[in-house]
């Protein structure tokens, strides 16, 4: 019988306890291009998921900043954690997701079929990220005040990634977090194909700035072994 299933769930990995960490690391990385959330396509990791919603539990995250969108997936996953945390009475009511690419339309094609109501709380903005302009358009789709989590999920090279935290991490109030994803294009062993690297030096070039100084890499929260992000976890402490 054909449920439509494999539409809507991850290819399957294995984890067998006598094969190297490093190929089951691999398969995972493979995996996650093609995983899934209410029926959009989303590139995560399940484990990273959870720790996103510990910061933004933690840090009482209103508003998330997603630098690409690519379809929406993870735009619709931190809407509704971000309803979840206002229903919890953790942050106000009214939650934002402003969701940044240099083109919208996939997005604009697939997040009606989960949601038609999306527009109420997700913002879908076009525009280049290592154009200062598009932050000053970002920051005035934001409720005003709201404590904000800022995600950098695009290019993963050394420019875009600087560009991304020059450009952005003024949203992050203190105590917030940013998040430069796929720091694993720098772990030998782990790089995707195509990949050039770059993202781990631009974040340590960038906590070596007088911008960066306000910010402190928090390694610790790497608590569930497999991350993509790997010294991507920044906290603003001043
Ligand atoms: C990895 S995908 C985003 C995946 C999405 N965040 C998710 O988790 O499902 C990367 C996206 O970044 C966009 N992108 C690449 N360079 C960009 C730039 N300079 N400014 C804005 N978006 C960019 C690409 O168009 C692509 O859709």
């Amino acid at each position: 019988m054909d449920t439509g299933e494999d539409e809507q769930l991850p290819p399957r990995v294995e984890a067998e306890p006598e094969q190297p960490l490093v190929m089951y690391w691999q398969a995972r990385e493979r995996q996650h291009l093609r995983d899934v959330y209410a029926g959009v396509r989303i590139k995560k990791f399940p484990e990273d998921l959870r720790l996103m919603e510990h910061l933004m539990w933690l840090s009482r995250s209103q508003a998330v900043v997603e630098l690409g969108t690519h379809f929406g997936g993870a735009a619709l996953w931190f809407r509704d954690r971000l309803r979840a945390l206002a229903g919890y009475g953790r942050v106000p009511a009214e939650v934002r997701v402003v969701s940044v690419d240099v083109r919208q339309d996939k997005a604009r094609a697939a997040l009606p079929a989960a949601d038609p109501g999306y527009g109420r709380e997700i913002t879908l903005l076009e525009g280049d990220i290592t154009d200062p302009d598009t932050a000053r358009r970002v920051a005035a789709a934001l409720p005003a005040g709201a404590r904000c989590l800022v995600v950098e999920d695009t290019l993963h090279t050394y420019d875009t990634t600087l560009a991304a935290l020059r450009h952005f991490t003024p949203l992050v109030p203190l105590g917030g977090f940013f998040i430069a994803e796929d720091g694993i294009v720098d772990v030998p062993g782990l790089r995707p194909p195509g990949m050039p690297g770059g993202v781990q030096p631009a974040v340590r070039d960038w906590l070596a700035s007088a911008q960066g100084a306000a910010f402190r890499q928090r390694r610790d929260l790497e608590r569930y072994g497999l991350t993509c992000h790997p010294g991507g976890w920044l906290q603003r402490v001043r």
